[in-house]
C-alpha cells in the first residue's frame, strides 16, 4: 500500500483509531525527517512487528535552543515519502508547526534524572522539548509500539521514563545504531559535514572502540578525540554501562554510544 500523508492532528488520530478498530496493531516511528537508513531500519522493524506503521515528520521547534540549527535543519518531504513507503510505512504525519503549536506553549513535560548531564547539560531545554513533543505524538497516535534509535541513547531513556511515569499506552522499543561502513553512526546532521569533517567524523566511533577495550574507558575516549585536529570534544562519559561521546566537527555536533562490557580479556590478561 502506498504511503499516505496526513497533516492534521484530527486526521491522524482518526486513521489510527480506525486501524485499531479493525483489529490492527500500530507501530509509531517519530522522526524529524530528512530520513536515512537508520530511520528506515526503525520503520522496517515496526513493519515486522506491527500490522500497520505510522511515521511522523516534524522538526520540533521546542527542542532547539535559539542558537541552534532549527531554520537550517535539513528537510526533504518528497524524498522522505519515498523512503517511508519503501520501508513499509502506511501513514505519514507531517503537520505544520501551527498545527502542533497553535499558540504559546504553557504545558511542557520535564523528566528529571534521565534528562540531566550529558546532552542535558549542554542543551538545557532540549529534553523538555523532546519529551513534550513525544508526549503529544503519543497522545495523538494512541495505543501503539513506538520505535526510537539507540543513537540518541539519553533521549531513549528520557522517553522510556516519561511513558512509564505517565502510564502512556505505549510500548517503547529501542533499536540498534546503523553505521556507515567506516563506523560513522547515521544521522541527518551528517549532511552538514565538509569532506574533511566527514573523514574526521569516524573519530567518535574510534573513540568508543578504544574506550570499550580500555581499563579506563573515559580517558581512552578523550585521548582518541584529542588526537583528531578537526574534532572538539563536548563529553566522553560512561553511564549505566554505556560509553557516550559527543563532539563538534566544525559547526556540526555529533553523538555516538556503545555498550560497555568491561575491558577485553586481552586487557585483563595484560593487567593481571
Ligand atoms: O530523535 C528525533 O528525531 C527527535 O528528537 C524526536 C524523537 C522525533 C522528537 O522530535
Amino acid at each position: 500500500m502506498s504511503v499516505q500523508t496526513v497533516e492534521s492532528i484530527e486526521g491522524f488520530r482518526k486513521v489510527l483509531d480506525e486501524e485499531r478498530r479493525a483489529g490492527r496493531t500500530v507501530g509509531l516511528v517519530p522522526t524529524m525527517g530528512f530520513l536515512h537508513d537508520g530511520h528506515a531500519s526503525l520503520m522496517r522493524r515496526a513493519a515486522a512487528e506491527c500490522d500497520v506503521v505510522a511515521a511522523t515528520i516534524f522538526v520540533n521547534p521546542l527542542q532547539f535552543a535559539v542558537s541552534e540549527d532549527l531554520s537550517s535543519y535539513p528537510r526533504d518531504l518528497a524524498a522522505d515519502q519515498r523512503l517511508a513507503e519503501a520501508a513499509g510505512v502506511t501513514w505519514l504525519f507531517a503537520p505544520p508547526v501551527e498545527e502542533m503549536y497553535p499558540g504559546d506553549v504553557h504545558t511542557t513535560v520535564t523528566v528529571a534524572g534521565e534528562s540531566e548531564g550529558l546532552e542535558g547539560e549542554i542543551r538545557p531545554t532540549h529534553f523538555a522539548g523532546v519529551a513534550t513533543v513525544v508526549a503529544k505524538l503519543c497522545n495523538i497516535a494512541g495505543p501503539c509500539r513506538a520505535y526510537f534509535g539507540e543513537k540518541d541513547w539519553q533521549q531513549l531513556q528520557v522517553v522510556r521514563r516519561m511513558v512509564a511515569d505517565l502510564s502512556m499506552p505505549v510500548e517503547v522499543v529501542g533499536c540498534p545504531i546503523v553505521r556507515e561502513p567506516d563506523g560513522l553512526a547515521l544521522s541527518s546532521r551528517n549532511a552538514y559535514l565538509s569532506a574533511a569533517e566527514r573523514r574526521a567524523a569516524t573519530v567518535l566511533h574510534r573513540a568508543l572502540r578504544a574506550g570499550a577495550d580500555a581499563a579506563d574507558p573515559v580517558e581512552a575516549m578523550r585521548r582518541v578525540v584529542a588526537a583528531e585536529p578537526l574534532a572538539e570534544l563536548d563529553y566522553a562519559e560512561m553511564r549505566d554501562g554505556r560509553l557516550l561521546v559527543a563532539a563538534r566537527l566544525g559547526t556540526t555536533r555529533l553523538l555516538d554510544n556503545l555498550a560497555w562490557e568491561g575491558p577485553s580479556d586481552n586487557h585483563k590478561a595484560l593487567e593481571g
